[in-house]
């Protein structure tokens, strides 16, 4: 027998909540993040299940390189752009759509003109100030970007919120205003918003929208959860109870003894830790599903399991079901009880936790 860890990707899911994007977003075309993997989910399996998307996004060549080579025929765009001269071969031969943001990338492009046509979309900073040119010099790269005889189609234009989350922030205002006020000449092909902009800001869909974290049933906002807007979780992490114990009151769990028992009582120990992902900084009182019920999390969480409080569920017993987060537990608890946010704990489960699709 195994280690009875594994992570639960549902494909279905996927496809509901790409649909949930359609309705926030009717009338824009969807440019689907499955960068970092697919925020944990598994690049290949991710991009499968989103063959309806119009556009799929990563952060670099050698993702969408393993996207190309698991037979992915979509428009695949480098949100990151390239970092070298080196990467143009590959992204002219597999037909890759680049990000441009800096002046750098322009002098590679110039020093070594690419052999076959690729598409670009050119990055604004309207007031992140991560990447992007700058408002003002938004003119001179378009009028230099349309003379270069390798382009592919028109540019298209993109910039990126930094506060969508915030509906009291005015910041989200003030960069629609700037990214509508440096494009009124030129793309007909615009992108500005992400998931908490699809659902929270509809004047700046655009021509085309970036979820993330929403496609993967994910609330964008930190004080909500993704069934608030119909999203349903496609990742369910899964173990099951490796030992039940029997201690006494005042004995204490776990490293550093941070949890004495208030009573004699039941503890479980769960085959996960954070060697698989689960964050070590996950609060006592963290909740966790034993077959379906919840128990806190008790003492520190180590690298290949955790204890849970089983007073509630004095008849569990050695490989009964637990769900950490996913189904029947939202991501987003977890996240706010290891003060975190959920594309974190997504992102980090690690390759000995066995994927299965559903
Ligand atoms: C440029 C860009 N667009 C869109 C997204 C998607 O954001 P979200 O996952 O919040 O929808 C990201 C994610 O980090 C991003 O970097």
């Amino acid at each position: 027998m195994s280690r009875p860890t594994w992570l639960e990707i549902d494909t279905a899911a996927l496809q509901h909540n790409l649909k949930r994007v359609r309705t926030y977003a009717p009338h824009s075309a969807v440019l689907a993040m499955i960068k970092a993997n697919a925020y944990g989910h598994g690049l290949k399996e991710t991009a499968e299940a989103l063959n309806d998307a119009e556009a799929l996004g990563v952060a670099c060549l050698q993702e969408a390189l393993q996207l190309r080579a698991a037979g992915i025929k979509q428009t695949i765009v480098l949100m990151e752009g390239f970092f070298t001269a080196d990467e143009l071969l590959a992204i002219g031969e597999n037909d890759l759509d680049v990000v441009i943001h800096h002046p750098r990338q322009l002098e590679i492009l110039a020093n070594q003109p690419p052999t076959k046509p690729i598409a670009i979309w050119l990055k604004i900073d309207t007031g992140m100030h991560r990447l992007g040119f700058l408002p003002q010099e938004v003119d001179q790269v378009w009028q230099h970007l349309i003379t270069l005889p390798w382009l592919k189609g028109k540019p298209k234009l993109l910039s990126h919120f930094s506060d969508p989350d915030r509906l009291e922030k005015s910041s989200t205002l003030a960069q629609f205003k700037c990214f509508n006020d440096c494009n009124k000449n030129f793309s007909d092909q615009r992108s500005l918003a992400n998931s908490a902009a699809i659902i929270a800001w509809p004047e700046t869909h655009f021509e085309w929208v970036r979820p993330g974290i929403m496609l993967y049933g994910v609330s964008p906002f930190a004080d909500r959860e993704g069934a608030d807007f119909g999203l349903e979780p496609v990742m369910t992490l899964h173990s099951q109870l490796m030992a039940v114990k029997q201690l006494q009151k005042g004995e204490t769990i776990g490293y550093g003894g941070t949890w004495a028992c208030p009573e004699n009582m039941p503890v479980g120990v769960v085959a996960i830790g954070y060697g698989d992902g689960y964050p070590r900084h996950a609060v006592n009182g963290t909740p966790v599903l034993v077959n379906d019920h919840k128990v806190p999390l008790v003492g520190r969480v180590s690298m290949d399991m955790l204890t849970v409080d089983l007073r509630t569920q004095p008849n569990a017993k050695i490989g009964d079901s637990v769900i950490l987060w996913g189904k029947g537990l939202p991501v987003e608890k977890i996240a706010r009880n290891a003060d975190t946010i959920g594309y974190d704990l997504l992102c980090k489960i690690t390759n000995r936790v066995t994927r299965k699709k559903r």
